[in-house]
């Protein structure tokens, strides 16, 4: 939900069609590991733990994939229940509001299925604290009555997985994070991850696509499978409508133009966040809440969808005082870089 709206913010998706995206996103999903592009260390290894654990007739280990948005982690908990064989109950921290919303889910388990919580880090305490003898003991602490009658029951749970996605590693506490048996830390794709994933959803679309146009989309999508697919989407639109339907070098460039995507893939938001840096605050050093005042965005914003990116293409940098422009980013905008100046700050 709050994706969506985040999305609309960074107009990639227009409003009211959060419903059609959701449909393109189911479309497009891959089903099981075969069809999963990319992250191929990651990819091995779950393969080797879901194979074990099938074997053994046991559920598969606590798993929690972090990483930026849009780079696969719903894909991946729906992946491992397909290979498991069992079902995935999805679910997310701010939705299990209470103790109560917590058992009535766990009960509902059934052996070796998967309980898949979004947004992982979003659980108040309290249910935390409740979901430790779940994923540790298979049991869950019940209180019946109340006042002196008050008894406490353990009641069991069939054995389950739990799978946990966060785009926020450093707000796990660390009880949580060391319950975790798999650790699955998603990185960025290289642009020839991004390219097959272009020409896969491009037959599944039946668009027809030159090499060097799905390279081009590839290339621009910020390192995110979900970008790639829509940039997709969006030049399709381009392509049957001014050009003969097929997406060639040129009507991809075209069309990205026309999108304000840029050479490095970055759309108007990246643009403003680099530009606020160097023009309002002189390069930095700048806190981050300075940024998300002077772009009119939300902090958790600029710290899950667009710093990330910026900090590991070089663009930016993360010191004690705060965040810095890099010659890079004054190359990309086409601004004078005074180096004499950043080197009298550091
Ligand atoms: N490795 C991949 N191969 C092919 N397609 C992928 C891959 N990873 C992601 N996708 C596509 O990208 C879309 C977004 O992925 P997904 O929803 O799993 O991301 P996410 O990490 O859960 O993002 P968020 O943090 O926003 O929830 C999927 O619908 C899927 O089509
Ligand atoms: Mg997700």
């Amino acid at each position: 939900m709050a994706r969506d709206k985040q999305d609309i913010d960074r107009g990639v998706l227009e409003p009211g069609a959060a419903m059609d995206e959701k449909t393109f996103d189911l479309t497009l999903r891959p089903r099981l590991l075969d069809e999963y592009i990319g992250q191929t260390k990651h990819r091995a290894n779950l393969r080797v733990f879901i194979e074990a654990a099938r074997r053994r007739g046991e559920p598969l280990d606590h798993v929690l994939f972090c990483g930026p948005p849009g780079l696969g982690k719903t894909t991946l908990a729906h992946i491992i229940a397909n290979e498991l064989g069992v079902t995935l109950h999805a679910t997310s921290g701010p939705a299990i509001d209470h103790k109560g919303t917590l058992a009535a889910l766990l009960t509902k388990l059934g052996p070796r299925d998967v309980l898949f919580i979004d947004e992982i880090h979003r659980l108040t305490p309290i249910v935390e604290e409740n979901l430790y003898p779940a994923i540790e003991e298979f049991e869950i602490d019940i209180i019946a009555g109340d006042g002196p009658h008050a008894a406490s029951y353990k009641l069991p749970l069939s054995p389950f997985t739990l799978v946990g996605a966060t785009t926020r590693t450093g707000l796990l506490t660390s009880p949580l994070l060391s319950r975790f048996g798999v650790t699955i830390r998603l990185d960025y794709y290289p642009p020839e991850d991004l390219v097959q994933i272009v020409r896969r959803s491009a037959s599944l679309l039946c668009v027809p696509v030159d090499d060097d146009g799905a390279f081009e989309i590839a290339r621009r999508a910020r390192g995110t499978p979900r970008i790639a697919n829509r940039l997709l989407r969006r030049v399709r639109d381009f392509a049957e409508v001014e050009a003969n339907g097929r997406i060639s070098l040129q009507l991809a460039r075209h069309a990205l133009a026309r999108l304000e995507v840029d050479e490095a893939g970055f759309d108007e938001m990246d643009r403003r966040i680099l530009r606020a840096i160097i023009e309002k605050f002189g390069g930095g050093p700048v806190g981050v809440e300075t940024i998300a005042a002077a772009v009119s965005e939300p902090r958790d914003t600029i710290e899950d969808v667009y710093e990330p990116y910026l900090l590991q293409g070089g663009y930016l940098q993360r010191t004690p005082r705060g965040r810095v422009a890099t010659r890079r980013a004054y190359e990309h905008l086409g601004a004078p870089f005074d180096e004499g100046l950043q080197r009298r700050l550091f």
